[in-house]
């Protein structure tokens, strides 16, 4: 039976990711939220962290301490929108009091091998990291219904991984030595300034970071292992660009003798046919983040060039949206056997 009102909590309330938990959750249909959580805003409300909430219900709601004992206390399912190490460390108390954790962070994406490498820090909690379902709904629906543990995945893993599974699992392309190419609007590193993220630093602006050392390598490598039990190897260059939000990635992998863009696209389309947050373009098509903009889609066009025999697969999505708190909710929803559509906008805001 599908319970009525399913009590929620956020933590990290205060940030990116939060507010757009906040915004979307607010008109969720099977909902309540129950619990916000921060740092350095307790105390303050919804609306003070978020001027632009200040027309939602909740709007008055107090940002509470973060303390694994109350927020299970509050809430059936908690989204956790903190910085990486913070949900690994919290994750434990709040699933040991029988609340489902939605983390937006990397710490449950990975093995606990991988941690010091990747996060620089030792996992505190490897027991839970086989338990945590990798939450891309589009390939891994039935792990992820029913799942405690949902580790939703990084913004440019999932605009990758989306592109490249059907056609690796399809034999189309190879997946030994992929690279892929991702840009970035500035809101992708949260709502904390540095020098580097100033108009002035970034305004005409485009630059490459953490070459080529980026957290989501491995996470790509993984998740195309998951989706397709081919291990992958991926060389992934990201980019800051001056816009706001979006993130897009042009993957480069050796295609198949004879595969054509419509092969491609066919496999593509069929892949994610009926898939309500999935856009794959006809041939000729060309991606633009503007259009994915405030909508949990992903757009996805893929080329063949048989001059150089490489596949080109380009994706966007909102990074805010389908990159974080959006699929969170895709996740939510099928965790508690929502219709996986509830609260999740499918039109962007364009222009
Ligand atoms: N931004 C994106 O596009 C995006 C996309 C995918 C995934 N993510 C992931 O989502 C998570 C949140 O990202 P964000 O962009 O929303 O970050 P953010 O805007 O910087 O917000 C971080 C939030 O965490 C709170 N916080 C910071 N340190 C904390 C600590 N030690 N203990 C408890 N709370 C703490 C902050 O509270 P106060 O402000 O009250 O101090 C704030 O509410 C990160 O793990 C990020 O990698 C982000």
């Amino acid at each position: 039976m599908i319970p009525k009102r399913v009590t929620v909590a956020i933590l990290g309330a205060s940030g990116y990711g939060g507010g757009e938990l906040a915004r979307l959750l607010s008109g969720h249909p099977g909902t309540e939220i129950a619990f916000l959580g921060a740092r350095g805003s307790i105390g303050g409300t919804l609306a003070t962290a978020h001027p632009h909430l200040a027309g939602l219900p909740e709007a008055g709601l107090v940002l509470e301490p973060i303390d694994a004992e109350a927020v299970a206390e509050h809430a059936r399912v908690v989204f956790s929108a903190l910085p990486h190490g913070a949900a690994a460390e919290l994750a434990p108390g709040m699933l040991q009091r029988g609340a489902a954790v939605i983390d937006l962070s990397g710490d449950f994406r990975l093995p606990a091998a991988a941690y010091p490498e990747w996060y620089g820090f030792e996992h505190p909690a490897p027991e839970w990291l086989d338990k945590a379902a990798y939450g891309v709904p589009e390939l891994f629906g039935d792990q992820i219904a029913g799942a405690a543990l949902v580790a939703n995945p990084g913004c440019y893993a999932t605009a990758a991984i989306l592109g490249l599974a059907p056609l690796i699992g399809s034999g189309m392309v190879e997946s030994s030595a992929i690279r892929v190419d991702g840009k970035t609007g500035l809101s992708g590193a949260g709502k904390g300034a540095t020098e580097s993220t100033t108009f002035n630093a970034s305004e005409d602006s485009i630059r490459p970071y953490r070459v080529p050392r980026h957290q989501h390598t491995p996470e790509i490598e993984r998740g195309l292992e998951l989706a397709t039990g081919t291990p992958a190897s991926v060389l992934f260059v990201p980019h800051l660009v001056p816009a706001v939000r979006g993130v897009v990635t042009t993957t480069y992998a050796k295609l198949d003798a004879g595969i054509t863009t419509e092969d491609l696209t066919g496999r593509l389309q069929e892949a994610y046919a009926g898939r309500p947050f999935v856009r794959v373009l006809p041939p000729g098509a060309m991606v633009d983040s503007k259009r994915v903009r405030g909508s949990n889609v992903v757009e996805l066009q893929a080329v063949a060039d048989p001059r150089t025999g490489t596949a080109v697969v380009v994706a966007a999505v909102d990074n805010l949206v389908k990159g974080a708190a959006g699929q969170a909710i895709q996740n939510m929803n099928l965790v508690h056997g929502f219709d996986e559509s509830a609260a999740l906008p499918t039109a962007g805001l364009y222009p």
